[in-house]
């Protein structure tokens, strides 16, 4: 099983041995280690290096949007290993911040371009921004794929990222008693149309919640997702892994 998306490089694990060892002794076999900043990036790329079940991305976040050098970022790109596996998390974040969206969408284009340039997917982070993203995506494609990480939009919205032959991505949220909508979506989207994640160490999935999230804990997620979608976790397992596998391309 893969951990699409998880934060290994956060400051919040000092003991990464241990949440490998714990994620490998349950059967997760591969994780992709997502990057919000330039130095997360320079982490996530020693990670990959160091533990073969790594992989990683390369991005900007928007919330980190004042620290953005498109050339920097490039030199990290065209330095990375083969365990590089697309540009994110790259996206808007309205809610966080509404006084710089001219920037937000401009870091965000450049490192689409940049994706396509290295013929690499991306990683969206969408949060209150999910009209301009639409139209950023429908002005700048992503020509080797996109995917909305984190998914917790309407089924509507789901619908329309689908139709442009883009994924969803499920994290723990989609295990909450209140999470109506991301179940809802869950339940009536495609089989080949999304695959899950922790964004570890956030978002722990029942029955874990409110505790630090880590990867092993993406067997949670698959067993819920699996019962909103009425199949076996091992069927729905081998069907978000084959997605994950055709999305990401791990060498
Ligand atoms: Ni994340």
């Amino acid at each position: 099983m893969i951990d699409t998306h998880c934060h290994l490089n956060d400051e919040q694990y000092t003991d990464i041995d241990e949440i490998v060892n714990n994620y490998l002794s349950v059967g997760v076999d591969k994780v992709v280690c997502a990057s919000s900043s330039f130095s997360a990036s320079v982490k996530a790329g020693e990670l990959a290096r160091k533990y073969p079940s790594v992989y990683y991305t390369i991005g900007v976040h928007p919330d980190e949007v004042e620290e953005f050098d498109i050339n920097k970022l490039e030199t990290l790109v065209k330095n990375a290993s083969n365990k590089l596996t697309a540009i994110g998390e790259i996206g808007l974040d309205y809610f966080h911040n509404k006084e710089n969206k001219a920037e937000q969408k401009q870091a965000f284009i450049s490192q689409i371009e940049l994706a396509n340039k290295y013929k690499l997917p991306i990683v969206i982070h969408c949060r209150e921004a999910y009209g301009d993203t639409l139209e950023i995506l429908k002005q700048h494609p992503a020509k080797y794929g996109a995917v909305m990480h984190c998914y917790s939009g309407s089924l509507e919205f789901a619908r329309e990222i689908i139709s442009l032959g883009y994924k969803l991505s499920f994290t723990g949220n989609v295990t909450f008693k209140n999470a109506k909508n991301v179940k809802e979506v869950a339940q009536n989207i495609p089989d080949d149309s999304f695959f899950l994640e922790t964004d570890s160490p956030y978002l722990a999935p029942e029955p874990h919640r409110g505790t630090r999230n880590e990867p092993k804990n993406v067997l949670d997620v698959a067993a819920c997702v699996a019962d909103l979608r009425g199949v076996s976790k091992q069927k729905l397992i081998e069907l978000t892994d084959k997605n994950a596998i055709a999305f990401y391309k791990f060498k």
